[in-house]
């Protein structure tokens, strides 16, 4: 069964199952706020993306699961757009921000996706990837129930996931917590 249909079926009890959560730590990991637009990719209901309104603008949410987003389409503030992160409706460096939270491992093309991720960030701007962290027993649990439930999940460990932003122009670091770890990427301005 294809993943989106999934979200589908989750999507009007997803924040029951998974509450929003105090936001400052992607405000400090995503330099916010910001001037110009944030992308929250594969954004879901925007449980995430609606702490991020006032800090940049507009905020987007892209996501291919139209009941994830007619979810985020409830929360003031945000623009849902129905696309995949691997093939976005958006320009070249488009966006100021983009984070992208417990999505990665969803996608189908995680290559595909982080190029377009990088395509449409501008220079200057910084990248976001929040992934449970592989590293850690529990999560390697929850990664075995996701193959079960035949979500067709594929964790990378954070190394893995900063190895494919390994761009000429990127600067990348990672950080770690409890449970998840933050691959953050600076896109440096060319001189
Ligand atoms: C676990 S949810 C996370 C949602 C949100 N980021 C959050 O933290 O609440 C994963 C989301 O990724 C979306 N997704 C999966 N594959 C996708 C793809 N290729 N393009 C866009 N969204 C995708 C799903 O529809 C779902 O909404």
């Amino acid at each position: 069964m294809p993943i989106f249909d999934h979200f589908d079926f989750l999507a009007p009890l997803y924040e029951t199952f998974i509450p929003p959560k105090d936001p400052q730590e992607m405000w400090r990991f995503a330099d916010l706020p910001a001037s110009g637009a944030l992308l929250d990719a594969g954004g879901g209901t925007g449980r995430v993306a609606q702490f991020m309104s006032g800090k940049a603008n507009p905020i987007v949410v892209a996501d291919l699961s139209c009941k994830m987003l007619s979810e985020a389409r409830q929360k003031d503030g945000l623009r849902p757009v129905c696309s995949h992160t691997e093939k976005l409706p958006f320009a070249d460096e488009t966006f100021a921000r983009i984070i992208m939270v417990d999505a990665l491992h969803h996608v189908c093309d995680q290559r595909g996706t982080v190029d377009e991720l990088w395509r449409t960030l501008q220079p200057g701007g910084r990248l976001v990837i929040e992934e449970p962290d592989l590293r850690l027993f529990g999560v390697k649990l929850l990664a075995l129930a996701e193959k079960l439930a035949l979500m067709r999940s594929h964790f990378l460990s954070p190394p893995r996931i900063a190895e494919l932003l390994n761009y000429p122009n990127a600067r990348v670091h990672i950080e770690t917590g409890s449970f998840n770890a933050w691959v953050i990427a600076e896109k440096q301005i060319k001189l």
